[in-house]
């Protein structure tokens, strides 16, 4: 594994968004890390991106995002990459009924919320290692529309599809925006994008949620992808850092430095660890 090779990372890259993204970013990249937590996928989806390109390693890496232990063990595996380009948090869920870990989480908090928490602080050196290196995080406009509830929320309290998934996506915006601050003049940028409304599998079969007939007219996956495209490698963004972005297009949002503080507080309770373990 060449030490130097540019390397971007992008979780849930076997499906919708981030296969797409993959294979966008196959021509611009040396190394793609594809993560999926299905061999089948994951094995179909590394093979899509080889296609993009000649001389491209790609790495692809089993995991489930959906429990802690397979964020950490990601977290342990990407660690030993020689350098991270781009950190690109792409799985997310809406899942149609609350289901929850073993450790009382609901799904979709662990999935888009706690993973990407976890990886961004367990690989924050290796990602200051590799500034200027970049950290994109795919967020969602329904973020915006909800409240957190500190208490509840981890166990998803009062679940409905749209609104708790809207809710894990304001904890992981929040967080997200606490991130861009620590590492700040670090020489890692921190960015959050909304896609578009994207026809992908997100929220399949969830009561409130467009079926697929419904959702035809929506923007195709490659289209979805250039927002988090544009922020993990345009040149007029390697200083832009803490912004939200409408896809290609960054836009204004106000939040609130104590919410997102006690948000990352809240988070460092959840996993059980001193503020900054990770
Ligand atoms: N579609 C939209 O309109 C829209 C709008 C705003 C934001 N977003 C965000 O865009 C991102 C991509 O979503 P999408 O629309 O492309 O949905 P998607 O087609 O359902 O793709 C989601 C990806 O995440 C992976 N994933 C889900 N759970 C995982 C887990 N436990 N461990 C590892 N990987 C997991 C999926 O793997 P499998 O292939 O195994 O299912 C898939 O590759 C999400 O963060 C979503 O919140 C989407």
């Amino acid at each position: 594994m060449s030490g130097d090779a540019k390397t971007f990372v992008v979780t849930g890259a076997t499906s919708g968004i981030g296969l797409a993204l993959a294979r966008a970013l196959a021509p611009v990249a040396e190394r793609v890390v594809i993560v999926g937590r299905n061999e089948a996928r994951l094995h179909a989806g590394t093979e899509a991106t080889r296609h993009e390109a000649v001389n491209l390693e790609i790495v692809p890496i089993l995991a489930d995002l959906g429990t802690l232990e397979g964020a950490r063990s990601l977290a342990e595996q990407l660690d030993q990459l020689p350098r991270i380009d781009a950190l690109i948090h792409n799985a997310g869920i809406m899942p149609a009924q609350r289901r929850c870990t073993p450790e009382g989480f609901e799904e979709s908090f662990v999935t888009n919320h706690l993973a990407p928490f976890v990886l961004n602080h367990r690989l924050r050196a290796r990602l200051i290692a590799s500034a200027p290196s970049r950290v994109v995080q795919l967020s969602s406009g329904l973020a915006l529309t909800v409240r957190v509830d500190l208490e509840g929320d981890p166990g998803g309290a009062g679940f409905e599809p749209v609104s708790t998934y809207a809710r894990t996506k304001l904890w992981n915006l929040l967080a997200t925006h606490d991130f861009a601050g620590e590492l700040e003049r670090s020489g890692v940028t921190v960015n959050a994008v909304h896609p578009g409304i994207v026809r992908t599998r997100l929220g399949e079969g969830a009561p409130g949620v467009p079926s697929a007939e419904a959702r035809r007219g929506w923007l195709p996956p490659e289209v979805g992808a250039r927002g988090p495209l544009h922020l993990a490698t345009a040149p007029e963004l390697a200083r832009t850092t803490g912004r939200f972005f409408d896809q290609t297009r960054e836009v204004a949002i106000h939040l609130e430095d104590d919410q997102a503080k006690a948000v990352v507080q809240r988070t460092f309770e959840a996993l059980g660890q001193p503020h900054n373990a990770g």
